[in-house]
């Protein structure tokens, strides 16, 4: 339980009596829209706050009673890269490696066999500020697993990056776990969890709302989906009830009148039928296609509303002023997190 005393506004319940494990060894995926807690939690579980209520023990070892056993096992790489902006990426390892007290010559050969793992070497003499984004998380992840910690956190490691990058990243991570390492990440996208996790974790509200496999999650929201856009809104009731007839869920009609989804179970053989179908009654389609669930099918199962609606009813502006406050915050703290991370008083 941690509860969020901000001044002039109600508490805010950031994590409501989640209850779950990580397997060693496995990737655990905590899944969740703004808001949901997966920052707070992170943080509780590498003591960088303290929670309000309950227990969380990582190896039998007491977050809150024992965090200074539990800072030399553990790496985490925040939602906002840690990094110094006005050090070049192989200074930012060399000062992770001495906030260890790993001593010149181990700093020096662990740093440069990570730039290089991390595909760096051409950047490493660069100030970060120079940096894209998907450099600054590497070398933020590079930071974090610097002595080579067993338990390793990732707070939403590829928000913001391309594709490419995001693949990269997943390659990264996926290497990691194979070297048996265990990995507690949080995303705001089914599909990073899907392609890393064993298990995934799905919380909203600082609520535990569901708890699976990839597969498990899928098959209760119906696995993959067809997604239909007609050309004349008017066909829209008739396009509906064939979606309905071979649909696994209930059919999804979006704002614009125009578009609609619905879970299907035999994905291909299912749009087969709907297009013959629609095609039988003369109904033209802009586009059709299948796509897999994403977080807001999720959520939309799950709650009743989509992942991206505010649960507390904010303005999207309100949202997005709280979020450049939050990170203005966040770069301030920064500097107090990296030294906290490497388990210095
Ligand atoms: N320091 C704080 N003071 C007050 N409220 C906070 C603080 N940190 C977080 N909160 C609130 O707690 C709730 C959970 O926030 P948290 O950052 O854990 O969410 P999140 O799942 O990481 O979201 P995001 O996907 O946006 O990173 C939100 O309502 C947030 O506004
Ligand atoms: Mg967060």
């Amino acid at each position: 339980m941690k509860i969020y005393t901000p001044k002039g506004s109600a508490p805010v319940h950031a994590l409501d009596g989640v209850d779950l494990s990580v397997r060693q060894g496995t990737v655990r995926a905590l899944l969740g829209p703004n808001g949901a807690g997966k920052t707070t939690m992170v943080k509780v579980l590498t003591t960088l706050i303290k929670p309000d209520a309950g227990q969380a023990t990582i190896d039998g070892i007491d977050v809150v009673r024992d965090a200074h056993r539990i800072r030399p096992i553990i790496g985490v790489s925040g939602q906002y890269a840690a990094v110094d902006e006005n050090l070049t990426g192989l200074e930012n390892l060399d000062m992770v490696g001495r906030l260890y007290h790993l001593g010149p010559k181990a700093t020096r050969r662990r740093a440069a066999e990570l730039i290089e793992s991390f595909e760096l070497t051409e950047a490493q003499n660069r100030p970060v500020k120079g940096f894209s984004g998907g450099m600054r998380r590497r070398i933020d992840l590079a930071g974090a697993i610097f002595s080579r910690p067993r338990v390793l956190f990732l707070d939403e490691p590829t928000t913001g990056l391309d594709p490419r990058s995001r693949l990269g990243m997943w390659d990264v991570i996926t290497g990691l776990v194979g070297e048996g390492t265990t990995v507690f990440l949080t995303t705001q996208y089914l599909e990073e969890a899907d392609r890393l996790a064993d298990d995934i974790s799905v919380i909203d509200g600082g609520k535990l709302i569901a708890e699976g496999t990839a597969d498990e999650l899928k098959a209760r929201i119906g696995g993959q989906q067809i997604e239909l856009t007609l050309v004349d809104a008017d066909d829209r009731d008739v396009a509906a009830q064939v979606l309905q007839h071979h649909g696994a869920s209930d059919v999804r009609e979006d704002s614009d009148g125009r578009s609609l989804s619905v879970a299907v179970r035999e994905g291909p053989l299912a749009l087969e039928l709907v297009l013959r179908e629609l095609n039988s009654v003369g109904i033209r389609l802009h586009d059709a296609g299948m796509r897999r669930p994403t977080l807001d099918d999720v959520f939309l199962k799950l709650t009743g509303h989509m992942a991206s609606e505010e649960a507390d009813g904010d303005e999207v502006d309100g949202g997005k002023s709280k979020k450049s406050r939050q990170d203005k915050a966040q770069k301030e703290k920064t500097q107090k997190e990296k030294t906290q991370k490497a388990g210095v008083p």
